[in-house]
């Protein structure tokens, strides 16, 4: 019986499951669960085939990201449910540039969509901001930028040693993720990017994709922010500005503005309320995502999503494999259980997805929380509140 996917016909959605190292394997497993919890009741078929890929086995069988992984993803699964990845024994991070950036980059996923959402006045640093002002969505640019391991060395451990680190732009690169950030503010944050739309998005839907930013029921178009360096990184910058400017005269009818990035930083932390969809480069997506996670409770509470659309995606908390913590039964589960919502979405879900979001949300009202957000619970305690709601409210 081949394995084929929802998207193509498939009796099942067929999600991949890569817990990978640190709290990866613990806050994975709990979104496992809450995803079977949500879906139970509306007879949705879903297979979860967990992978070993991580530390453990790169130490042991010097594999990381395994061959014919990429193509197995890409024609065989749905989606990916990530953990993450990241080991003191691993100083190099080799294995986690090979599975997680390997996949970012071999399934093209282009898009890293980044919401923050303030659940609760507690838990933002920022003096009398309220629930509405701070409710954004970082698109991240994910294949080019720093990140490709574009440079080297020269002289290498000699006095005279050289290390360059390309910064790699592409127009295709650039334009399609600025494309898609103007496709979503135009769409009022309400566009649909299901796993079964083929490459690029651009019909506004009812249902709320990517819905973890709560832009879904606003209609009219949301404010766009383009953030760069260009004043300082003249070739690179020189690119995203063109583009954007012609883009910008593409849809007139979005409120777009540029800020450099360092601006930008200030300005979020100054006044978040102004800002509804933030697009920019790969390394300053990374840091300023870390940033918005801040203001709205940390990185116990952000989701991520990588997409391409139409094709196999893959979703995940922000956060690290978080050594510190790792084996202490006190990592937070709701980044992973929001990146599941945002999974359940691309699917085409959206009321499971929307009821995973309640959930995480009640638990917060009910201060269902582990001690980074000052609660007294357990990761599992956590994880039984959750299942329990969604029995009920399924
Ligand atoms: P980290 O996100 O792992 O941790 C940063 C801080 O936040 C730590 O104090 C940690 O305890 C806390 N934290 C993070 N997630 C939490 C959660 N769910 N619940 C409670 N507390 C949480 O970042 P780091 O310490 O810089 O990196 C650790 C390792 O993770 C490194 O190897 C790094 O490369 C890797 N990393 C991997 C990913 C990924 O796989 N996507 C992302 C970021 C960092
Ligand atoms: C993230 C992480 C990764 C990144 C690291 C682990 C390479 O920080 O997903 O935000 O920089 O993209
Ligand atoms: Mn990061």
């Amino acid at each position: 019986m081949p394995n084929i996917p929802l998207r193509a016909g498939g009796p099942n959605a067929r999600i991949a499951v890569i817990p990978g190292d640190g709290i990866g394997k613990e806050v994975t497993p709990v979104a496992v669960k809450v995803i079977q919890a949500a879906t139970a009741k509306h007879h949705r078929h879903i297979e979860f085939v967990e992978f070993d890929w991580g530390a453990d086995k790169y130490l042991r069988e010097k594999i990381s990201l395994p061959e014919g992984a990429v193509d197995m993803l890409r024609n065989e699964f749905d989606a990916i449910l990530f953990g993450a990845l990241g080991d003191p024994r691993v100083p190099s991070n080799q294995h986690a540039a090979d599975i997680l950036l390997g996949l970012r980059f071999k399934l093209d996923l282009y898009v890293n969509a980044r919401p923050t959402e303030l659940f609760h006045e507690r838990f933002t640093p920022l003096k009398d901001r309220v629930c509405n002002d701070i409710r954004l969505m970082v698109f991240r640019e994910n294949t080019e930028g720093v990140y490709t391991g574009a440079g080297g060395f020269f002289k290498k451990g000699t006095p005279d040693e050289i290390a360059t680190q390309e910064d790699i732009n592409t127009r295709k690169g650039v334009e399609r993720i600025l494309r898609y950030a103007f496709d979503y503010a135009r769409s009022g944050g309400a566009m649909r990017c299901s796993s079964r739309t083929l490459d690029r998005p651009s019909e506004p839907a009812s249902a709320a994709v990517l819905s973890q930013s709560g832009h879904s029921a606003r209609r009219h178009p949301l404010r766009l922010c383009m953030s760069d360096k260009s004043n300082a990184m003249t070739f690179a910058g020189d690119l995203w500005q063109r583009t954007f400017k012609s883009l910008r005269d593409e849809y007139p009818d979005v409120d777009s503005r540029h800020l450099y990035i360092d601006t930008l930083t200030m300005e979020l932390v100054r006044d978040p309320r102004q800002f509804d969809v933030i697009v920019t480069n790969n390394l300053f997506g990374d840091i300023i995502s870390d940033l918005n996670s801040q203001l709205a409770g940390g990185l116990g509470l952000a989701p991520s999503a990588n997409i391409h659309p139409g094709q196999t995606s893959l979703f995940e908390p922000v956060h690290g494999s978080a050594p510190n913590i790792a084996g202490k039964g006190i990592a937070n589960p709701f980044g992973s259980v929001l990146a599941s919502s945002m999974m359940l979405d691309f699917l085409g879900w959206s009321a499971e997805s929307e009821l995973l979001k309640q959930s995480v949300k009640s638990a917060l009202q009910e201060n269902i929380t582990t001690p980074d957000l000052h609660g007294s619970k357990q990761t599992h305690e956590v994880s039984a509140w959750l299942v329990n709601y969604l029995a009920k409210y399924s």
